[in-house]
C-alpha cells in the first residue's frame, strides 16, 4: 500500500496491540502504538520512506550517534475534536525547529513535506489509539540520528529519521516544586542549548536527581556565566506573572525556542497582556516573591503544556506561590489552549493541521 501524499511504503500489523490491551497505560511515554515511520538519508537524499509495525531497530555498535551524539528530536501532540476528528498542533513549527537543530548538530535537514506527511500518515493509521479525556493526547515523537558506522569524529554521512506515537496523559500530575540551579549548567552561550538534542537532556539528569533528593520536582536553570539570569526549566520554558506582566527569558543560543512558549506569547499579546521577553533575573523573582507581586510561575512545553509552579527554592530558601486556583492568567491560558487544540476555538494563526 502506498500513502497518497508521498511515496511511503506501508506495512500494517496483523493484529493491533490494542485488541489485547485491557486499558491503555497513559503515563507519559510508556505505551507505543502499532506502527512507526522510518526514512534513511543516504548519498545526499532521503529514501526508503516506510511505515511498518513498531519494532526494535538493529544497528552496528559503531553507529556514529551512539558515540558522538548526533541525535535530535521533536515533540508534538495530536488531539481529538468533539466530533472525532484529529488535529495536530503546529507541525510546521516542529519541522522548522528540527531543521534548526539539524543545522546546529551538523546533520542532514529533512524536507518539511516528509516531516508533515510521515506524521499525518502514521497518526491516521493509528488513529484508534487516540486516548479519551481532556488531559490526554497522542504524543508524537519524531527523531533523527547519525547512522554511519565509524569511530572518527566527523559528521555522519547517513541519517535515520523516525516517528513513534505514544498515547499519553498529563506529564505532571500536580503543581511542581522547582529549585533555581546555581551549581550546574544546562547550556552556555554558543553551545547547543537551543537545539533539541539528546545531550542537553543527559546533562540535566544528575542536577535534576540532586534536586529531586532535596525535594524538588524540577530545576530552573540559570545562565552558565553568572547564574543570575533564569534560562528555562527541565522539560519546559519558564514564564512568570510579575507585577501583572507576563515575563519570560528571551531566547538565545542557550535556551530552547519552545513552540508552546511562542503560542502562549502570541495569544497573550492578542489578549492585550503586557508581555516582556527579556533577561529575567533571579534577584527580581526573589524580590517579587518577598513582596507578593510574583503571582504566577509556570513551565510551558508540549509534553507539560502548562505546569503550575507551586514553590521556588532560591539559595536554600523555599518561597511558596499563591494557590493555583487564584492564578488568573495561567488557568485561563491552559483552558484556552486545550480548547484551541481540540478545535473549539477559532484558529486565526492556522496552527491546526487536520488528519
Ligand atoms: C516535549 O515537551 O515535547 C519535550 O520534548 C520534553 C520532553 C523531553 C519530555
Amino acid at each position: 500500500m502506498i500513502s497518497e501524499d508521498l511515496d511511503i511504503k506501508i506495512t500494517t500489523v496483523a493484529k493491533s496491540k490494542l485488541d489485547a490491551a485491557e486499558e491503555i497505560e497513559l503515563q507519559f511515554g510508556k505505551t507505543f502504538t502499532d506502527h512507526m515511520f522510518v526514512a534513511d538519508y543516504e548519498n545526499g537524499e532521503w529514501t526508503n520512506l516506510e511505515i511498518k509495525p513498531f519494532q526494535n531497530i538493529e544497528m552496528s555498535p559503531a553507529t556514529s550517534f551512539i558515540h558522538y551524539g548526533q541525535s535530535i528530536f521533536e515533540g508534538l501532540k495530536a488531539h481529538a475534536t468533539d466530533e472525532g476528528d484529529i488535529l495536530i498542533f503546529r507541525p510546521q513549527a516542529n519541522a522548522a525547529r528540527l531543521n534548526a537543530s539539524a543545522r546546529r548538530l551538523c546533520m542532514a535537514e529533512l524536507p518539511e513535506a516528509i516531516f508533515i506527511n510521515s506524521i499525518k500518515s502514521l497518526v491516521d493509521l493509528d488513529r484508534k489509539w487516540m486516548p479519551k479525556g481532556e488531559s490526554s493526547s497522542l504524543y508524537i515523537r519524531p527523531f533523527m540520528f547519525g547512522t554511519e558506522e565509524f569511530l572518527g569524529v566527523k559528521p555522519s554521512g547517513r541519517y535515520r529519521f523516525m516517528v513513534i506515537l505514544s498515547p499519553s496523559g498529563a506529564y505532571y500530575s500536580k503543581p511542581v516544586r522547582v529549585k533555581i540551579e546555581t551549581k550546574y549548567s544546562r547550556a552556555m552561550e554558543g553551545g547547543v542549548g537551543s537545539a533539541k538534542t539528546s545531550g542537553n537532556y543527559a546533562a540535566s539528569l544528575l542536577p535534576a536527581r540532586e534536586g529531586f533528593k532535596a525535594g524538588y520536582d524540577q530545576l530552573l536553570w540559570t545562565d552558565a556565566n553568572t547564574h543570575t539570569r533564569i534560562e528555562e526549566s527541565g522539560t519546559m520554558n519558564a514564564m512568570f506573572i510579575l507585577n501583572g506582566k507576563l515575563i519570560t527569558p528571551k531566547t538565545s543560543t542557550s535556551i530552547l525556542s519552545g513552540i508552546t512558549r511562542d503560542s502562549i506569547l502570541t495569544i497573550a499579546r492578542d489578549w492585550g497582556y503586557d508581555v516582556e521577553e527579556r533577561d529575567v533575573m533571579v534577584s527580581e523573582l526573589k524580590a517579587g516573591l518577598e513582596k507578593g507581586i510574583l503571582t504566577e510561575a509556570f513551565g510551558v512545553g508540549t509534553a507539560a503544556t502548562i505546569a503550575h509552579i507551586s514553590e521556588i527554592g532560591i539559595d536554600g530558601e523555599d518561597y511558596i506561590l499563591p494557590s493555583v486556583k487564584d492564578r488568573e492568567f495561567s488557568n485561563k491560558m491552559a483552558n484556552f489552549l486545550n480548547n484551541l487544540k481540540r478545535g473549539r476555538e477559532e484558529d486565526p494563526n492556522h496552527w491546526l493541521f487536520k488528519v
